[in-house]
């Protein structure tokens, strides 16, 4: 079975593409490489490689908005005689704070670029895919855990494009429902990283996300983590989030293709997390305990576009794709641990 993989070069992408190839699947990774580094691709080839396992993987350099290239793949694709089967798109941009600055950045990249893609999806009678939406969908919510039938409200521009997209998707899939299998996947907080350190989280530039930023402080790369906020309306003040292992995450988008495989047409939103809510301080100390690391903090203002608490009820995803998460705290951090110890400077 042939899937391309949007966005597969990123930190998401790259560990997903893993499990594809291991598992026999021929993974075409399309990137622009705009926010990740070529150098991914060389290390899951020579991950595999020492395992000797065969394995068929391409990659191509694109922009997901290039809707000529975006032909090109699909017709060539077709032309080869090995047509794309699923599409898994992650390519986008994340960064809250950067959507807030540059809201038409954001809106032209995940928006127009995932027009694209339908688009040529469409004329090339590809029609399951799997997307990585987002929980920063569900906003300021007045209840947890939160279920996929909750009020959709983002309260910044990045969460705004998300949910634009999972729209289009609901248009597409009732104008003709017998065609379309898609799986619109809400993730959580991914961290962590592939067990083996040879792949792992990699932000360019300085990391937005509370995981990659703790573990370059723990490596010398940062002077001390700030805290965006000690008086959240929490137990001790700071932010609650559902971090899930990437692994585990990972493992949700092989379960969703099974899935599509065995159903006719279906569109379905679905979270990905681990179910637990953590807060920045309880983080910190598991980090601390599994690592032995001590991990320098000041307490500083909120930052614009957070919200307090936001942690996945996953009952959703275990009934419907048999998958439930693994993996516990203290291995997210051993794992996050060990690749940042291997690769302290990053791919670079
Ligand atoms: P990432 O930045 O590591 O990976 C995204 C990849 O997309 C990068 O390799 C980047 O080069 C590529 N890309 C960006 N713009 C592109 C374009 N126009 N054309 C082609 N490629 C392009 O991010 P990630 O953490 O791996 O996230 C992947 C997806 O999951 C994103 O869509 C993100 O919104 C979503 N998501 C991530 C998180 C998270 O916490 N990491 C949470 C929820 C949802
Ligand atoms: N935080 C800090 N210091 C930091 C970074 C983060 O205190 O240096 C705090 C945040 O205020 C928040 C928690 O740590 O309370 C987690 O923050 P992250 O930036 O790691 O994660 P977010 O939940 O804010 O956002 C992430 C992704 C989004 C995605 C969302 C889904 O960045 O793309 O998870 O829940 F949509």
């Amino acid at each position: 079975m042939r899937v391309l993989l949007t966005g597969g070069s990123g930190f998401i992408g790259s560990h997903i593409a893993l499990l594809l190839l291991e598992r026999g699947f021929d993974v075409l990774i399309l990137d622009s490489f705009v926010n990740s580094s070529t150098n991914v691709i060389n290390r899951i080839k020579s991950y595999l490689n020492n395992k000797d396992l065969k394995y068929k993987l391409e990659t191509i350099n694109c922009d997901i908005r290039d809707k000529k290239l975006l032909d090109k793949v699909f017709n060539d694709s077709i032309k080869e005689k090995k047509p794309i089967d699923i599409v898994i798109h992650l390519a986008g941009l994340k960064s809250v704070s950067e959507s807030l600055i540059n809201p038409l950045h954001y809106w032209d990249v995940n928006v127009i670029g995932t027009l694209n893609l339908l688009l040529t999806m469409k004329e090339y009678e590809c029609y399951s895919l799997v997307f990585s939406s987002s929980a920063t969908i569900y906003g300021l919510s007045d209840s947890v855990p939160m279920t996929e039938d909750q009020k959709i409200s983002p309260i910044n521009p990045y969460g705004k494009t998300k949910v634009a997209i999972e729209n289009m998707f609901s248009d597409l899939y009732h104008s003709s429902m017998n065609l379309w299998k898609i799986c619109s996947l809400r993730y959580f907080n991914p961290v962590g990283a592939h067990p083996s350190g040879v792949i792992g989280e990699d932000p360019i530039g300085i990391p937005n996300n509370l995981f990659p930023f703790l573990t370059q402080v723990a490596i010398g790369r940062r002077k001390h983590l700030q805290i965006f906020g000690d008086d959240w309306e929490t137990k001790d003040g700071s932010g609650i989030r559902d971090y899930i292992h990437i692994i585990d995450l990972a493992e949700g988008h092989l379960s969703s293709i099974d899935y599509l495989n065995s159903n006719d047409s279906c569109l379905e939103f679905i979270n990905l997390g681990s179910g637990i809510g953590y807060s920045v301080f309880q983080i910190i100390s598991q980090f601390e305990l599994s690592t032995g690391c001590k991990i320098p903090y000041s307490i500083q203002r909120r930052r614009d576009g957070d919200v307090p608490i936001c942690y996945a009820d996953i009952s959703k995803a275990k009934k419907l794709l048999d998958w439930s998460p693994m993996r516990s705290l203290e291995q997210i951090c051993l794992d996050g641990w060990n690749w940042q110890m291997k690769n302290p400077k990053g791919y670079s």
